[in-house]
């Protein structure tokens, strides 16, 4: 596996790999890399001729200093794990090369249309400001074919696929979906922060969404969302929402009459973990 440091560079040879009519998959990430990160580098390496990674704990998506110090970084165990998935370039950039001369000379200017200021959003202001501008940079620097995300952040792959539709960027979004541990939690980077009590008790994430996608065609909306938050209310947990909302402008619904897509998306602390999750209750077929 190549590993790359320098943004100019990475852009030269996926160039030089496009002239030759190569496709690329593209699998950006934040590190402390698990099984769901490998999951997306699989989903590239059976469709694409070259598949590439990227490491960056991007700080403009992280409207906490203590959050960003304590984010996992284990870059020489994330790229063994990567060569091991038969990854072909790791792209590894410092905070200089992604944003030469600061910041705020990167912004990017695109109205999300009110998608950050759902569910996540108010909990994280300015958050998904900070991914829509670094994964435009990063693929600025690698101009992938295909780009690969995880269905585990709906809200971050929605707002990502608007920001690709409206920006006329030319390259596919891929989702993929949420892999989990054996008991059902989604596989996250912050489950590892997790005590013994809270990490056994963490799949009732998993159960109340299958619940939910049981409920869903002969409960009202509001029942299934009042049942879903008490059942979540368990010790040691807080939840902080859970609702069932159309997947495409994730505005709540009042009905799933005409809703393609009809998602539940819940978010729960437990202890100082907040956890996230959602289930496609209601969906056509593949996600695009
Ligand atoms: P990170 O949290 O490292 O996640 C990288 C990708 O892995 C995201 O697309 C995420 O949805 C996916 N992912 C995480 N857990 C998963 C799971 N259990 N199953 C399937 N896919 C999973 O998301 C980010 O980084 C950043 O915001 C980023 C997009 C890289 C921009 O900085």
């Amino acid at each position: 596996m190549r590993r790359i440091y320098n943004a100019q560079k990475a852009l030269a040879y996926i160039s030089d790999l496009k002239s030759a009519s190569k496709t690329i998959g593209f699998i950006p990430t934040m590190g402390g890399l698990h099984q769901g990160h490998y999951s997306l580098i699989e989903q590239s390496k059976n469709a694409n001729d070259v598949t590439v990674s990227s490491i960056f704990v991007n700080p403009t998506q992280f409207n906490n200093t203590e959050d960003l110090d304590k984010y996992p970084r284990t870059i020489e165990a994330d790229c063994k794990g990567l060569e091991e998935a038969g990854c072909d370039i790791v792209f590894l950039p410092t905070i200089d090369e992604i944003y030469p001369g600061g910041a705020a000379q990167f912004e990017v200017s695109l109205d999300l249309q009110g998608l950050d200021a759902k569910m996540e959003g108010p909990h994280r202001p300015g958050h998904f400001a900070g991914v829509v501008q670094v994964v435009k940079r990063l693929l600025d620097i690698v101009p992938a074919t295909h780009l690969y995300m995880g269905q585990k952040d709906y809200q971050q792959f929605t707002i990502i696929r608007h920001m690709i539709r409206e920006l006329a960027i030319k390259t596919k979004l891929v989702v993929c979906t949420i892999i989990r541990e054996n008991d059902g939690l989604a596989m996250s980077s912050r489950n590892r922060r997790l005590t013994k009590e809270h990490r056994d008790d963490a799949s009732i994430l998993f159960r109340v969404l299958s619940q939910a996608k049981e409920w869903i065609n002969h409960k009202s909306i509001s029942e299934i969302e009042t049942k879903a938050l008490e059942y979540l209310n368990i010790p040691g947990f807080k939840p902080a929402y859970f609702e069932i909302v159309n997947g495409h402008t994730l505005e709540t619904i009042d009905h799933i009459n005409g809703v393609s897509e009809v998602v539940a998306c819940t978010a729960v602390w437990a202890g100082d973990v907040r956890l996230i999750d959602n289930m496609r209750l209601i969906a056509s077929d593949n996600i695009h």
